[in-house]
């Protein structure tokens, strides 16, 4: 995708006349603006071809935005809807190695880069695909960062979608900022927390940074909302088991002699009530599920291990609330997917 660096020709060195390398000089330059116009054609056409971009965004880091991001595009494709994922996280992608896609390798036909086919015929690109070595850090100054991100977005052939997700590094840095300046006709922002204050907190600055920015929130997902358990005794037993922090939580089987306890391990329902108090949607809450650190893992998403399990439902429940939020605007409602 990067345009390979203008060469410097050694001056003095007998090689070329100054006429000529002055020549060669205004050629790059002629190329490199040739190729942003072109660049700039096809992110025009991108607002035509993609009826939904959807960027997802949280202030902390590690709360679960990739899990997030993947798992909405994995549910939607479910859903028969044609689906892209952009990893747009420069320092850290790991949308690939949650698909499974490390080793794809990409096409490159006419100056676009072709994205990978994941699971369910999710098209995916990450800036780890670009990568050569993935244990090296990338050390990217502002500008340059911000000229990638650019390029990433305008030479990527994405083909007809009906939407296109975006993950991002946390925070409300730059990232979301350039993405919002460069890619026309966002839907809006999906915001992800988990129940515990400090991101609550965070999530609070991640919706006043979409008003910021004029992007519509569609909403807040909390992650890592419960951890469920389930046993059985004798029926209809009263008892009691320990929650976190050693507090107990009353428990009663039913006539199979079946129980559930959910434990709130980082609390419960803070999405619901910091996306209340700020005016914004709640979209719905994902069960803290320790097969989604394993699929993350291993590569293979929870959704395509386990389709009807709970997380998968509560996905799908969360995409069918943002399917919803995209068909309340009016202007919006000739694009529904
Ligand atoms: N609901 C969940 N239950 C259990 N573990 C989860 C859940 N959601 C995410 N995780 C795990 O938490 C870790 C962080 O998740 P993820 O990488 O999606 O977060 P992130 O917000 O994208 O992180 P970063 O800020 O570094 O980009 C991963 O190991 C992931 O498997
Ligand atoms: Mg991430």
């Amino acid at each position: 995708m990067a345009d390979s660096p203008v060469s410097h020709h050694p001056s003095g060195g007998g090689q070329e006349s100054p006429d000529s390398q002055a020549s060669n000089e205004q050629k790059a330059q002629m190329e490199q603006a040739y190729q942003q116009m072109q660049r700039k054609m096809r992110i025009g056409k991108m607002d035509e071809e993609i009826k939904h971009k959807i960027m997802v965004l949280s202030g902390k880091g590690g709360v679960g935005k990739s899990t997030v991001a993947t798992g909405l595009a994995l549910s939607l494709a479910r859903k028969g809807k044609n689906v892209g994922l952009m990893d747009i996280d420069i320092t850290g992608p790991n949308v690939p190695k949650m698909l499974g896609l490390e080793e794809a390798e990409l096409n490159v036909e006419d100056g676009q880069i072709h994205p990978a086919n994941g699971p369910s015929g999710v098209k995916v690109i990450s800036m780890a695909f670009l990568l050569e070595d993935p244990d090296k850090p990338v050390i990217w100054r502002g500008p340059i960062k911000l000229g990638a991100i650019q390029q990433f977005i305008g030479d990527v052939a994405w083909g007809e979608l009906d939407a296109l997700i975006i993950d991002f590094p946390p925070g409300t840095s730059d990232e979301p900022l350039t993405v919002s300046q460069s890619l026309p006709g966002i839907d809006g922002v999906v915001i992800v927390t988990t129940p515990q204050e400090v991101a609550l907190l965070d999530s609070r600055k991640s919706i006043n940074f979409a008003k910021t920015i004029s992007v519509p929130v569609l909403g807040v997902v909390e992650n890592m909302s419960g951890y469920k358990i389930v046993g059985s005794t004798q029926p209809n037993l009263d008892f009691s088991v320990m929650g976190p922090g050693g507090i107990p939580i009353e428990c009663k089987s039913d006539q199979e002699g079946n129980w559930e306890v959910t434990l709130d391990v980082f609390k419960s329902g803070g999405g619901r009530d910091s996306s209340s108090e700020m005016g914004v949607p709640f979209l719905g809450s994902l069960p803290f599920d320790p097969g989604i650190v394993r699929g993350g893992d291993d590569g293979v998403h929870r959704i395509i291990a386990e389709p009807d399990g709970e997380t998968a439902k509560a996905f799908e429940k969360i995409v069918d609330n943002i399917m919803d939020q995209l068909g309340k605007s009016s202007d919006r409602s000739l694009r529904i997917i």
